[in-house]
C-alpha cells in the first residue's frame, strides 16, 4: 500500500470521524481527502481508507465509482462534468455535450491527449434553474449553451 494520509490530513480525518455516531459515515469526507492529497484516488488510497474506517474495501469502491465527481487516476487538469439530467436536458444539455465532445475531439469518460480535458456527462449538479449547468473542477458554469462551448475552453485553457 503505497498511499498513507500525512498527518495533517490523517488528523483532519480523525476529528471528522468523532462528528459521526460511526466512523464507517466519514467515508465521503476521506476520500474528498485522499483526492486533495493526491489529485486523485486510487485503490491504494481507497485501500487506506478501509482500514482506517473499518469496512472492506469494496464498500469503499462501490461508494467512490457512485459519485462521478472524485478524480479517477488519469483524469485531466479540467474535469468537465455536464449535467444531463432533464431540466438541462430541455435545455439542449446534448447539444452542450456534443459541441464540447466536438471542440475537445474525446467522448464520454475521456480524456484529451494532451491530459488537459476529461469530459462526463452528470446527473444533476443541484443548479437546475441555469440549465444548462457544466461543472469544472469545482467551478460552475451555468446558462451554457452550445455557441459559448468555444469560449469556455478558451477560458480553461487561458488558466493553464
Ligand atoms: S438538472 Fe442540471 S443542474 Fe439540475
Amino acid at each position: 500500500m503505497s498511499f498513507t494520509f500525512t498527518p495533517e490530513r490523517r488528523a483532519k480525518l480523525d476529528a471528522l470521524v468523532t462528528r459521526y455516531p460511526k466512523k464507517q459515515a466519514a467515508l465521503l469526507p476521506a476520500l474528498r481527502l485522499a483526492e486533495e492529497q493526491a489529485g486523485c484516488i486510487d485503490f491504494d488510497a481507497m485501500e487506506h481508507i478501509a482500514e482506517i474506517l473499518d469496512v472492506s474495501p469494496a464498500k469503499v469502491l462501490g461508494v467512490f465509482t457512485f459519485y462521478t465527481h472524485y478524480r479517477r487516476p488519469g483524469t485531466g487538469k479540467f474535469l468537465v462534468q455536464v449535467c444531463a439530467t432533464l431540466p438541462c436536458a430541455l435545455r439542449g444539455a446534448e447539444s452542450v455535450f456534443d459541441r464540447l465532445a466536438s471542440e475537445l475531439g474525446i467522448g464520454q469518460d475521456e480524456t484529451t491527449k494532451d491530459g488537459m480535458f476529461t469530459l462526463k456527462k452528470v446527473e444533476c449538479l443541484a443548479s437546475c434553474g441555469s440549465a444548462v449547468c457544466v461543472q469544472v473542477n469545482d467551478d460552475y458554469y451555468e446558462n451554457i449553451t452550445a455557441d459559448k462551448v468555444p469560449d469556455l475552453i478558451r477560458q480553461l485553457k487561458e488558466k493553464k
